[in-house]
């Protein structure tokens, strides 16, 4: 082997390090996922990287925040208002951001989105692609309207040519889709393998910072949920954004699990149509649409997405288990909440549902972890069990203690704004929120201390 050279093994998983092979990572307990990768014992990328940037570490000198501010350009807004939202308001020059999500949601037609607004506020943008060529690029940006000549392409995997490139058109915004595609000629080992996937984030980062030019990277995510090759990945970035969503409904989430800028677990709502991803002003409506009339089993509940309230449906059906063992699922909620609930009821109301097949949904495919739901669970399955329609005008949250006693939540004043601008009539909430929500008018509000109190209502 070449001196300089030295082999270690990464976990494929989550990018744990071991000088010798484990049939299990220590790290993240996954089975089978180490890889042999030559890595270059000098770190090739932290000299080159820097003296390649223009900021040749002799010359660095330090500043004071004073100066900071005045070189630097505040944020800018990329023009959909969605993305901006879950950015922290706008664009961050030299900014890195990474875009994960699974193949197939649409995080290619985001960022030519993205790269159509910017180039259309006539700001130079440059668009990498490592995985389609430029004619399936242009069908693509064909579907999603005109472009201005401020948008330049190029479809490249190698790491030098991308650096060089950049470093000559010096554009303010550049996109590379994906960084599993990138190869740098320093790792011997493939494309999309740990030590490339960190090499190639840690070149970008170097121009990012020091040119100032926002980059973009576009990066898959396994099966896990983690984008391949991986929690390096997200240590190295500014921001880090899921694009999520349900691979038979039309809507994606745009979410914000790690921000530098900004607040966190903000979401954006698109949905895809025919010409490229549309905004979703009204994300309530939006998840309501198809919302059954007088059907038992069926509440509004509202939750909130970083710090936007969206009304959802939570559905329940009950019905006599034709097995000695009764059966629970969960879909977009958690199983053991539900199972939790379920006990509350047995025990603190005497409801007892220990025959009874039990399946709660979340409508929409959307996943709610929030305990604001857990009221709207319990009148769901009170309603299906009972068979009692409840009134479709109200809408419900809090959550719900193992003594059955119903807790304030956070934010109640948002929520129950958004049931009122939705045209519901009613609300039922934890008394511990009723102080928060003194003055709001034009909505019944019901302060509750016990799930007892709250299921007397649904009559
Ligand atoms: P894409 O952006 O290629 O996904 P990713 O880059 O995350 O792998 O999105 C591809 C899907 O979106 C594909 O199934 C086709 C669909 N699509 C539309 O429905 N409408 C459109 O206008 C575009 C461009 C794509
Ligand atoms: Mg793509």
């Amino acid at each position: 082997m070449a001196k300089g050279k030295k082999t270690v093994y990464f976990c494929q998983n989550c990018g744990h390090e071991e000088n010798k092979w484990l049939g299990q990572c220590p790290a993240c307990k996954q089975w089978n996922t180490f890889v042999e990768e030559e890595v270059v014992a000098s770190a090739g990328s932290a000299g080159k990287g820097r003296s390649g940037t223009g900021q040749s570490s002799g010359q660095a000198r330090a500043v004071t925040l004073a100066q900071i501010e005045k070189e630097r350009e505040e944020r800018y807004t990329s023009h959909i208002a969605e993305l901006d939202r879950v950015l922290g308001g706008g664009i961050v020059p030299g900014s890195l951001v990474l875009v994960g999500g699974d193949p197939g949601i649409g995080k290619s037609t985001l960022l030519l989105q993205l790269c159509q607004k910017l180039a259309g506020d006539e700001r130079d943008v440059l668009y990498i692609s490592g995985e389609e060529s430029l004619q399936q690029i242009k069908m693509r940006a064909m579907r999603i309207g005109s472009f201005t000549d401020h948008l330049k392409l190029m479809c490249e995997t190698s790491l030098d040519t991308v650096r060089a490139t950049i470093e000559r058109e010096k554009p303010q915004v550049v996109v590379i889709d994906s960084i599993q595609t990138m190869y740098s000629e320093l790792v011997s080992s493939a494309p999309g393998s740990v030590s490339q996937v960190r090499e190639s984030t840690n070149v970008l980062l170097q121009i990012a910072k020091g040119l100032g030019i926002t980059i973009f990277i576009v990066g898959h995510v396994t099966k896990e949920g983690q984008v391949a090759g991986p929690r390096v990945l997200e240590h190295m970035v500014d921001t880090v954004l899921y694009f999520e969503g349900d691979r038979y409904a039309t809507y994606r989430l745009l979410r914000s699990v790690k921000n530098r800028f900004g607040p966190t677990h903000e979401i954006g709502v698109f949905e895809m149509s025919s010409d490229g991803l549309r905004e979703v002003a009204n994300p309530s409506e939006f998840m309501l649409e198809g919302k059954p009339d007088a059907a038992p089993g069926s509440v509004v509940v509202c939750c909130m997405e970083g710090t936007r309230p969206m009304l959802v449906e939570v559905q329940a059906l009950a019905t006599r288990t034709s097995f000695g063992f009764p059966r629970r699922t969960a879909s977009g909620c958690d199983f053991n909440r539900i199972n939790l609930l379920i006990a509350v009821l047995s025990k603190r109301l005497g409801i007892d549902m220990s025959d009874e097949d039990a399946y709660v949904n979340i409508a929409g495919g959307i996943r709610l972890n929030e305990p604001a739901i857990d009221l709207g669970i319990v009148l769901a399955l009170v309603s299906s069990y009972r068979n009692k329609v409840i009134d479709e005008n109200m809408m419900v949250f809090g959550e719900v203690g193992l003594s059955g006693e119903v807790r304030g939540v956070t934010m109640p004043e948002q929520r129950v704004l958004e049931a009122r601008k939705m045209g519901y009539t009613t609300c039922i909430l934890p008394q511990a929120s009723m102080r928060a929500v003194k003055g709001v008018t034009g909505i019944e509000l019901i302060g509750v201390r016990h799930i007892g109190e709250a299921v007397a209502k649904l009559s």
